[in-house]
């Protein structure tokens, strides 16, 4: 990534005017493959999604943010589910702005959620891609997601379905798909 510095950390308040101003540079493109596990993307939803994240304690999601100079270039996000029974499985999310992408940030954030995760101790980190988001699945399949199930033709945008693939990361030995009956 030549000698750009880029920061990783956590999303806190003071980010919110960054955050949503990387939204709104978004290509539709960018947009389209993000959708499926991504925020709701018009302004004031973003707003107020970020207020919840911050009033929430940060207990239900944690947001992560990749920054270059002045700006927020990229985002990832986990969601943490409060069942007894599903407390050690996360959702995550994650989107680079255009110009960023290929440049390894998305393997970057990646990285830092997944030791995130790790630290909070979940054991599955679950995910959804449309299968057509070639870029996204090698990226998950590198950092070691397996394909859990397929949904065909899950969602229909402008008249053409997409399926859609449910992806997860397993934590712990214990949980890992091999050893385990269901
Ligand atoms: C998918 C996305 C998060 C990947 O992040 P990124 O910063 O572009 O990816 P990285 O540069 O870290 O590359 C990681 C891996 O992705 C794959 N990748 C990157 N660019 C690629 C391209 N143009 N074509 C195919 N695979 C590509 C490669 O496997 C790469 O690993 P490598 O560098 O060892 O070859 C990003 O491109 C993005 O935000 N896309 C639009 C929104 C989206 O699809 N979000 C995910 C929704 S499930």
């Amino acid at each position: 990534m030549n000698d750009t510095e880029i920061t990783l950390r956590v999303f806190e308040p003071r980010d919110s005017e960054k955050v949503i101003d990387f939204f709104t540079r978004l290509s539709e493109n960018t947009i389209r493959n993000y959708t499926r596990f991504g925020f709701p993307l018009d302004i004031d939803s973003v707003k107020k999604h970020l207020s919840w994240v911050t009033e929430s304690g940060s207990e239900m999601e944690k947001i992560f943010i990749a920054i270059v100079g002045d700006k927020v270039v990229g985002l990832g996000h986990l969601t943490f589910f409060q069942k007894t029974w599903k407390k050690h499985v996360c959702t995550l999310g994650i989107v680079i702005e255009d110009g960023w992408q290929g440049k390894g940030i998305g393997k970057s954030i990646m990285n830092y959620m997944i030791s995130f995760a790790k630290q909070k101790g979940i054991k599955k980190v679950w995910l959804s891609v449309y299968a057509d988001n070639l870029r996204a699945r090698q990226l998950y399949e590198k950092m070691g997601f397996v394909v859990e199930g397929i949904f065909i033709n899950e969602e229909i945008f402008g008249g053409v379905a997409r399926h859609v693939i449910s992806m997860a990361l397993f934590l712990d030995e214990t949980y890992k798909p091999d050893k385990t009956t269901g």
